[in-house]
């Protein structure tokens, strides 16, 4: 139903506009009868876990797909960040944005690695390079970027940085399986490069990720500490953990796959129709990806400017939430003031405005193959809607606080 009234969004007692909850990032999920086919083989082979024929398939498959020596992969992203970190040699101090999710600096801060936060450059929402050279210190050992929303941070400038003062260079690409930077694929760049296959990620396998790189030894090393540090039979040289991918995610992996070019067109075709349906509202700003590289177009990322619109990114949040879209504030309210950063963020020595400022403004909304045109068309209407009548949506809840706080 089209919302004519104030009376009519469910905020204020009206029906809600979907049924059925709106999420962002609910599962792709590939071609069914192919994913059981595989599980079925699995379960025939009795072969579950431990580098099993469709982990070694998928590692084949993405090390092509992605155009990089090796591609090792791992029960999730946050687990092969710490894999990364600690096959790199990582200690005292590693550079990386606050704006970004808190498993960035969870996997440091596990290997008792001090994470220290740089402010982000507000056009690209990635890490600003002439920050991250200003936090450099004696105790600093390497820059982990983060390629945020799946566009690549600024890459050479990092690259450029590490090697003047001889740091250890990671990328955290979550965000970016399928994306380019520079004609290039993202997984081949730096020392190591992260994905996560999580199920919310446009290609999944479940639970999952992969680490990426063209270092044979450093290879070799990371294959180690996935598995406990084993360097053959009953031989232990490093200090390993479980990082291992079990056969049925790489079954999930291999499926998702074949059907890469489908997710992406739909994700692409959404974010045309939110680009059209979002167009024109002042202060509501859809971030932009460049036609000249691929992305996988996962985020439908909005800027909201409360001094433009009059309301805020919370209020649109709430309002949508009551009307079962489930729109989620990024990456709100930044590490730096997540604990244990935020009791620990005196020690850090700049501020992050930019960072403070996008965390205020960022809203990401549904899409993927569980969402379509219509649905599209109707959260933008909805959001039109919100906005034009900005001022009297918020002037009726002062109101009705205020009744409340007077009963
Ligand atoms: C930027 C970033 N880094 C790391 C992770 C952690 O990934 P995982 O859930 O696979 O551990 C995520 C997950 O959403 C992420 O967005």
């Amino acid at each position: 139903m089209i919302k004519t009234d104030l009376s009519d969004l469910a905020l204020f007692g009206g029906a809600p506009a979907f049924n059925e909850m709106l999420h962002v990032g609910r599962p792709n999920v590939g071609d069914r009868q192919q994913l059981l086919t595989r599980i079925n083989d699995m379960l025939d082979r009795r072969w579950l876990s431990n580098n099993g024929p469709f982990v070694q398939e998928l590692e084949e498959k993405l090390a092509t797909f992605l155009g990089v020596a090796h591609c090792i992969v791992i029960c999730n992203a946050t687990i092969a960040l710490e894999i990364a970190a600690r096959a790199l040699g990582l200690k005292g101090e590693v550079i990386l944005p606050s704006f970004t999710f808190v498993a960035s600096a969870h996997a440091l801060q596990w290997l008792e690695i001090t994470p220290v936060f740089c402010d982000v450059d507000p056009l690209t929402h990635n890490i600003d390079p002439v920050m991250v050279e200003r936090l450099i210190t004696q105790r600093t050992s390497g820059i982990m970027g983060v390629h945020v929303w799946g566009r690549a941070c600024a890459i050479e400038e990092l690259g450029g940085i590490a090697k003047k003062h001889h740091l250890k260079l990671l990328f955290d690409a979550a965000h970016a399986f399928g994306s380019t930077h520079q004609g290039q694929m993202i997984g081949g760049f730096g020392d190591v490069e992260v994905f996560s296959f999580h199920a919310t990620k446009f290609f999944n396998t479940f639970e999952g990720g992969a680490i990426t790189t063209n270092n044979d030894e450093l290879a070799q090393k990371i294959r180690r500490i996935r598995n406990f540090g084993f360097a053959g039979m009953d031989n232990v040289v490093d200090i390993g953990t479980n990082g291992k991918m079990s056969e049925a995610s790489a079954a999930m992996g291999l499926t998702s796959l074949e059907s890469l070019d489908k997710f992406i067109g739909i994700n692409y075709n959404n974010y045309v129709a939110f680009s059209k349906g979002l167009y024109g509202i002042p202060g509501v700003q859809l971030i932009q990806y460049s036609e000249k590289e691929k992305n996988n177009y996962q985020y439908i990322v909005v800027e909201i400017d409360e001094n433009t619109t009059g309301l805020s990114r919370d209020l649109l949040v709430k309002i949508l939430h009551a009307e079962n879209i489930r729109a989620r504030r990024y990456f709100h309210p930044g590490c730096h003031q997540m604990e244990p950063y935020r009791s620990s963020f005196a020690n850090n020595r700049l501020a992050l405005s930019e960072t403070e400022n996008l965390t205020q403004k960022v809203l990401q909304l549904p899409t993927g193959t569980a969402v379509g045109e219509e649905e599209i068309s109707r959260i933008c209407e909805l959001i039109h809607f919100v906005f034009v009548n900005g001022i009297k949506i918020r002037t009726e809840l002062q109101s009705l606080e205020h009744n409340i706080s007077d009963m």
